[in-house]
């Protein structure tokens, strides 16, 4: 185990923040903190750098407790959106910096400089100046001294979020190939959905001051525990239905389930439902055009449904507002969850 928080509470100015966090992560692991503004990542992350005192928990790091331990000798390191180089120094002097701290020679500070360097695609950058650097480049500076200081995990809290979208995944992909290459643990702390799916080992879900889900990126998606987690990763359509003898049936479809009897909702999402041009229970009411894919939203006087499709169904005749259509549900890809109101069919 590399990183164990135990039941962690932090109040900030009178304010409950964290309310009882746990989380285990692995020796060369790459977890996402997820969940939208508010919720408390940066919070955590910088609890677990120190940052922030704990009301209640233990962080324990390889072994070692290190709540009460200062940030400076707990062996976690922080890169902030904001970066926070020292623009006066060149970029070889950022990056030596932590090692100046600790006397490393400075024939080795110059070795590891160069080395960083390459790793972060800036070679021969040493003399640069921090105010004659683009953005993408300032951020693989900011990686490179974050590195340099050898941290027992990485703590990343969305640096890249200021960025483009290109440069966004470039950097994206060079932290994992980093973390994979030197099997560093890392956090990322993001609120963008995508990149917590495409990076991480593992994504912990937070909402409200709590980790709702801590799973693998498959199965956050896949059998999220809830319907805000669902919700969380997109717009989703519920459909209400009643199990009997492990049937679930509902005005639109039925089929086999493992669940007791009783209410449920369905969660289909919308890339699990398939238009169906020969049945015609929906008015196609609006088609948004995506590129590779469109958004289509179906309706009739009690639901709409959005479907998400392959942008080739527009080569279809039928296919054009106030046609009606209907639907074909990938019934291996719905996730149910208990509906206590009842259901009329
Ligand atoms: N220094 C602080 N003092 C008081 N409240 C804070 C402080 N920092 C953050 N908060 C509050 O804590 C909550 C979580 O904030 P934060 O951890 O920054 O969220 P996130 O990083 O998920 O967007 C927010 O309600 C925020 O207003
Ligand atoms: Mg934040």
């Amino acid at each position: 185990m590399s990183l164990k928080l135990e039941k962690i509470r932090v109040n900030l100015q009178g304010n409950e923040i964290l309310h009882n966090i746990n989380l285990n992560v692995e020796k060369g692991e790459f977890i996402s903190l997820l969940g939208p503004s508010g919720c408390g990542k940066s919070t955590l992350l910088k609890s677990i750098a120190g940052l922030n005192d704990l009301e209640e928990g233990k962080i324990i790091l390889f072994g070692e407790e290190i709540q009460d331990i200062v940030p400076e000798k707990r062996g976690t390191v922080i890169v902030f959106q904001d970066l926070r180089l020292f623009p006066h120094l060149s970029v070889e002097k950022n990056i030596s910096f932590s090692m100046d701290l600790k006397k490393v020679p400075k024939k080795q500070q110059k070795e590891i400089v160069k080395k960083l360097l390459k790793d972060v695609q800036l070679e021969g950058f040493e003399n640069r100046r921090i105010r004659e650097m683009s953005g993408g480049q300032l951020q693989r500076v900011a990686l490179a001294r974050a590195l340099a200081s050898n941290p027992k995990i990485l703590l990343l809290d969305e640096p890249f979020s200021g960025l483009d979208e290109k440069l966004r995944e470039e950097m994206g992909k060079l932290v994992k190939k980093l973390q994979r290459e030197n099997k560093m643990t890392m956090i990322l702390v993001t609120h963008d959905k995508k990149e917590a799916l495409q990076l991480s080992d593992k994504i912990a879900l937070m909402l409200h001051g709590d980790i709702i889900q801590y799973d693998t990126p498959y199965n956050m998606y896949r059998y999220p525990v809830s319907m805000e987690v669902a919700d969380y990763f997109g717009r989703n359509n519920y459909l209400s239905g009643v199990v009997k003898d492990k049937i679930f049936k509902n005005e639109y479809f039925e089929t086999k389930c493992d669940l007791n009897d009783g209410n449920y909702k369905a969660m289909i999402r919308s890339s699990s439902i398939l238009i169906n041009e020969e049945k015609d229970d929906f008015k196609i009411k609006n088609i948004v055009y995506l590129g590779d894919f469109v958004e289509i939203i179906l309706g009739n006087n009690k639901k709409e449904i959005l479907v998400k499709s392959s942008s080739d169904i527009l080569n279809s005749d039928k296919f054009k507002i106030n046609n009606k259509v209907g639907i074909n549900i990938k019934e291996d890809e719905i996730c149910y969850f208990e509906d206590c109101k009842e259901v009329c069919l």
